[in-house]
């Protein structure tokens, strides 16, 4: 009997093109421009996913703490055998984590799971606890950041943590960092996506040279069945989720699509097409509400 066997690099020609590129951070290092997102991933899915997704190509994952997956992702690092230094592994530490010797032990604590020599990138997760964050709570919280900033500068120093930066931060959480610690973060993680792209803070981090990490790009599956945008992919001959990932793309910034699947993780690295200009106007003016 003939077997035929069609390596992804056959189905999607141009995808590892694009999963080499990187951003550079401006503490020296740099950042691939896609990575695999696993929130909402059990160890399980996290261990499938990371472990396809090396496979094909992808050398960036994204995990946090609060994802409780990270010892499965570390896992999947550690089984690919790829080498460490052509991975970047990104975790993040509690948005509920507001203190300076809590945020030391979960550090400590994403070390012990990930096991892995270093992690490339961390991010204070939120600058609020997640229930303040939802219900848009005015407390501030800028002495308790400053506290684990300090905590990610250290584990920085110690060189177990390569590169340190922020998640969900508005302008005025990052000059509290800025101007009360004299370090800049080198990303800050937000949801950017077609009807989301906060121009205030992508603009205040441009001009820092802060690169912004766009999560859910596919607005975590909303907009898979988005009319306009179903009309708008046919037109480019890709699927919904590689259009949304483009346009973040596109943006200059660096997209974190999460799927569970082999054949989307690969697809959603294919993205060697170009939006035209006309299109990325109609989609920067799409509204979250239509
Ligand atoms: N810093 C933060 O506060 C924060 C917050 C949210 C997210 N994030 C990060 O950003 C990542 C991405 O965001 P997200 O997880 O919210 O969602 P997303 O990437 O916007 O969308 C994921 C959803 O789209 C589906 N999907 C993905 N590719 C697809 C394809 N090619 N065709 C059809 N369906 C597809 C996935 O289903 P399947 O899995 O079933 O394929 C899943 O339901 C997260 O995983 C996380 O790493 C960070």
């Amino acid at each position: 009997m003939l077997t035929f066997i069609i390596s992804p690099k056959h189905i999607y020609p141009n995808y590892h093109m694009i999963l080499q590129q990187t951003y550079p951070l401006h503490d020296g290092r740099f950042i691939p421009r896609i990575a695999l997102g696993t929130w909402q991933m059990s160890p399980q899915q996290a261990y499938d996913a990371c472990s396809e997704a090396i496979k094909a190509g992808y050398v960036s994952i994204d995990t946090a703490a609060a994802y409780e997956n990270e010892s499965a992702v570390g896992a999947a690092v550690r089984d690919s055998h790829a080498k460490r230094e052509t991975l970047f592994i990104t975790s993040k530490v509690p948005a509920e984590i507001k203190d300076y010797d809590a945020a030391k032990k979960q550090i400590e604590q994403s070390f012990r799971l990930l096991d892995i020599d270093y992690i490339d990138l961390m991010l204070i997760h939120a600058p609020k606890p997640w229930d303040e964050m939802h219900r848009g709570s005015t407390r501030n919280y800028d002495a308790e950041n400053l506290m684990v900033w300090k905590a990610l500068q250290e584990a920085q120093q110690d060189g177990r943590v390569k590169s340190i930066g922020v998640s969900n931060f508005n302008t005025d959480d990052l000059d509290n960092i800025i101007s009360k610690s004299g370090q800049i973060p080198v990303v800050n993680q937000i949801r950017v996506h077609v009807g989301h792209v906060p121009e205030d803070v992508m603009d205040y981090c441009k001009q820092r040279q802060i690169q912004i990490m766009s999560y859910a790009p596919i607005h975590t599956g909303r907009l898979l069945h988005h009319e306009p945008l179903v009309r708008m992919a046919e037109k480019y001959g890709v699927s919904v989720a590689q259009l949304c990932i483009r346009f973040d793309y596109q943006l200059g910034t660096i997209v974190l699509p999460k799927s569970t699947h082999a054949e989307r993780i690969r697809q959603n690295a294919d993205i060697d097409f170009e939006i035209s200009s006309e299109d990325m106007q109609l989609l920067l003016r799409m509204s979250e509400k239509e």
